[in-house]
């Protein structure tokens, strides 16, 4: 079952943005499905640079979006995905050494992460996006 559904309410009203949103639902409920199956490094390893790679590719989309619109609070918003990515980046980081374990804790936190920012963050700079495209 996956650990999380994407929904309406998630939705930010431009496509590209919610089907990428989709796609990190995705990726991390394959994480979450890995690790309850006990699958093993080679997998879970997979599937996090999988994560990790898409959300600095999604990030970037979202920032040329609010550039291109000069959205006044671009740079709040920027900080806050450079900390995630930081985070993602160093829990990948000390999978692959050895030094940490993958929990559920983790896949929770990145989960809440995803939708509060998706609920309170991107709902508000694509408001404006939408705005500047139709002023
Ligand atoms: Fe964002």
């Amino acid at each position: 079952m996956p650990l999380v559904r994407w929904s309406d309410d998630y939705s930010v009203s431009i496509k590209e943005i919610d089907d990428q949103h989709k796609k990190l639902f995705d990726l991390i409920n394959d994480l979450h499905d890995a690790m309850k199956a006990g699958k093993g490094k080679d997998i879970l390893e997979k599937v996090l640079k999988e994560l990790t790679a898409y959300t600095e590719f999604h990030f970037s989309s979202e920032e040329i979006l609010m550039q291109n619109c000069k959205y006044p609070d671009y740079k709040q918003h920027k900080v806050k995905h450079d900390e995630f990515t930081q985070k993602v980046k160093e829990f990948e980081q000390k999978y692959l050494d050895g030094s940490f374990l993958l929990s559920q804790e983790i896949v929770q936190y990145l989960i809440d992460w995803l939708t509060k920012h998706i609920k309170e963050s991107d709902k508000q700079y694509s408001m404006f996006v939408i705005k500047a495209n139709f002023a």
